[in-house]
């Protein structure tokens, strides 16, 4: 190990990251130990000041951005150069864990610190990134402050995405925007240059725990389809009508839907295919449904797949179910990318001066980094998680984990910044 990379790693407080994990968990805290951090609700924006007053106590800059991204700005020697940016995001899911998005822009944090206390001053500016609405549950998709940032969606289509009480995005980021300014955080301009991104982050599955790996190299990020499926048949009294005479949504979307996840079953190895919401029209107990409403999320490591899946999951839908019609519509689509092998390399070299096992896996969530990729070299450390559980209360890390995940990234950010 280089004697600055050394001086660094050995600066990293993992006590003081554990603590913060589990102060930061406060905003939102469910009484089942799990997090409820909805985009842009009051307890994501308690949790955005708390990051700002975290930065100002490092000595560093805090900035938004107009999507609501937040940027935390350790300065290099040359101010020239584009930062080298790690971080992850601080919403939650409705009944989340501690861990999820959190403990990748905690990690960057400390990997500043340790900086700082190391008395180190790389030659890149180094920057931690909070993005917002990674989870997509009050305002769908999620990913909207990467998307934004990266170009890959617009401004003013995300603004206009409205919550189940009818709030837009763009009311709710104005109201946020407006308490960032009140504490004295300035604006910055949205997709500005980066050098490299890296992002820290729980696994959300299996693997490296099953391998005792206490971190991992994410060679790439699986691609996904998300798709809304309208099933439309005729109310009608639940008692009197016979069956000949029946137009049951439900029948047709149970039909529909054990059809399409037939069709996903032909690749089962590498396919993920979820119904995650139905819903059901009227919704009275003595009444036939009239309309039918669910969701699938469709996972695949290969583009050409889920294009060739979409195709069929269509010629399906324009048949007729149990009477009823079906409309199949596409709500978002992110390709797979791969991530370049200059970041994962540097990735391993860092493992290996640490003398860490970090094997190679490919991310089955999506996560920031799949919009990053397209903007700068870009790459990923993973962590074991529990059980592989995520997106549940009961999520759950080890702290020797969590402290070799922010090691890793501490010297990878050497590596990348020196
Ligand atoms: C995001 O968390 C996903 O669904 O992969
Ligand atoms: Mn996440
Ligand atoms: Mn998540
Ligand atoms: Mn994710």
């Amino acid at each position: 190990m280089t004697s600055t990379t050394g001086r660094v790693v050995a600066a990293l407080d993992g006590a003081r990251l554990w603590a913060e994990l589990h102060d930061l968990a406060q905003l939102g805290a469910r009484t089942d130990g799990g997090v409820a951090r909805l985009t842009l609700d009051d307890n994501d924006i308690q949790a955005r000041l708390w990051l700002a007053e975290q930065a100002k106590a490092i000595g560093c800059q805090v900035r938004v951005d107009p999507i609501g991204n937040m940027f935390v700005h350790l300065p290099g020697t040359d101010p020239d150069l584009p930062p080298i940016t790690t971080g992850s995001h601080l919403d939650s899911q409705p009944t989340g864990g501690k861990y999820d998005g959190a403990y990748g822009v905690l990690a960057g944090l400390a990997a500043l610190r340790a900086f700082r206390e190391a008395g180190v001053q790389p030659r890149h500016s180094l920057e931690v990134v909070s993005w917002t609405n990674e989870e997509g549950m009050r305002f769908a998709p999620g990913t909207s402050g990467s998307a934004c940032f990266t170009g890959v969606r617009r401004k003013d289509e995300t603004r206009a995405l409205t919550d189940a009480d009818g709030i837009s995005f763009g009311e709710a980021l104005d109201a946020c925007l407006t308490r960032l300014g009140e504490a004295g955080i300035e604006r910055c301009p949205l997709g500005t240059p980066m050098q490299t991104f890296i992002e820290l982050h729980i696994e959300q599955g299996p693997i490296l725990e099953r391998q005792g790996a206490p971190t991992g190299i994410v060679t790439g990020i699986q691609g996904v389809g998300w798709f809304e499926c309208e099933v439309r048949g005729t109310a009608n009294h639940a008692g009197t009508t016979p069956r000949t005479a029946r137009q049951d949504a439900l029948e047709g979307a149970c039909a529909l839907a054990a059809a399409l996840r037939n069709a996903a079953c032909d690749d089962e190895d590498l396919l993920r295919f979820t119904i995650g919401r139905f819903q059901v029209f009227p919704g009275s107990v003595n009444t036939i449904p009239e309309r039918t409403l669910f969701t699938i999320d469709l996972r695949h490591p290969d583009a050409g797949t889920l294009t060739e899946l979409e195709a069929r999951f269509q010629a399906l839908a324009a048949q007729e179910w149990a009477g009823c019609t079906a409309a199949l519509t596409p709500l978002s689509r992110i390709d797979p990318v791969a991530f370049p092998e200059v970041v994962t390399d540097v990735i391993a070299e860092a493992a290996a001066e640490l003398g860490q096992n970090a094997p190679w896996l490919v991310s089955g969530a999506f996560h920031d980094a799949i919009h990053l990729a397209g903007h700068c070299p870009t790459g990923m450390i993973f962590i074991p998680c529990k059980g592989g559980i995520s997106h549940h209360p009961s999520e759950r890390i080890d702290a020797n984990d969590a402290i070799e995940g922010a090691r890793l990234l501490t010297a990878t950010l050497c590596r990348l910044a020196m």
